[in-house]
């Protein structure tokens, strides 16, 4: 379970340019749970994900993870969690271009406790789910769109986490590649996974099964 009370995020504190992008963010999301955050350009959807990820700090609230504070840890700590509960998906794919499908999978795992010989079964079994192992060992800068946000899926779920966080997943495809993605991310949230997708597509927002929507830094009720 995730649950965020009274988190405020503030950037460059201190500063003249100081800018309060989350204020009393409280929010509580169950185990299984596929949730859509809307909100105009600028309104801390991002800033959202990426304290939900455990890559960015905030300033006043709490944040639980499986009843765990999220608050104070060391980056080992952090990282610690990032690799055994989230997996991230973005907008532009943030794959290593010059590397195969296979490698960029293989990534993730490098920074688990995982034996060697296990790594490349764990990777290609990931590329299967999302329909990519056929191309394990093509370079990314060869691939479509969709295939591109089809390997980042595989690289997001290789650690089997129990959160799929999506900044804009499907925000750089067209309608019937949306498609497809979001079918893969219904086929990860009907397997238990609790899925977070940032959008402004109405469209995919009304596929979850929750949608949030955040006005200038808050949650509108
Ligand atoms: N690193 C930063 N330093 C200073 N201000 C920032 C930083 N990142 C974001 N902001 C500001 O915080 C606010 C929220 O940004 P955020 O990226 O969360 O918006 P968003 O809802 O994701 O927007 P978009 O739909 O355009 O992606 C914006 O006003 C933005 O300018
Ligand atoms: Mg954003």
């Amino acid at each position: 379970m995730i649950k965020l009370s009274d988190i405020r995020k503030i950037y460059n504190k201190g500063k003249s340019n100081e800018f309060e992008a989350l204020k009393e963010v409280s929010l509580t999301i169950n185990d299984g749970e596929m949730t859509a955050v809307i909100g105009k350009s600028g309104a801390g959807k991002s800033t959202l994900l990426h304290i939900l990820a455990c890559i960015d700090s905030y300033e006043d609230g709490e944040y639980y993870i499986d009843d765990m504070l999220v608050k104070n840890l060391s980056e080992k700590k952090l990282a610690e969690i990032r690799n055994s509960k989230i997996g991230m998906v973005m907008q532009d794919y943030a794959l290593v271009d010059d590397f195969s499908c296979i490698e960029n999978v293989l990534l993730p795992l490098d920074f688990a406790k995982n034996k060697k010989a296990n790594k490349t079964e764990l990777a290609m079994n990931a590329l299967k789910s999302v329909g990519m192992d056929g191309m394990a060992k093509k370079p990314v800068n060869k691939l479509s769109g969709g295939q591109k946000q089809r390997v980042a899926i595989a690289r997001a779920v290789v650690n089997e986490p129990s959160i799929i966080l999506a900044d804009e997943p499907t925000g750089a495809l067209d309608s019937k590649t949306s498609a497809e993605i979001m079918g893969l991310f219904h086929k990860l949230n009907e397997n238990g996974k609790t899925i977070i997708i940032v959008t402004h597509d109405m469209e995919i927002a009304n596929q979850c099964g929750r949608i949030i929507e955040i006005f200038d830094g808050k949650i509108k009720f």
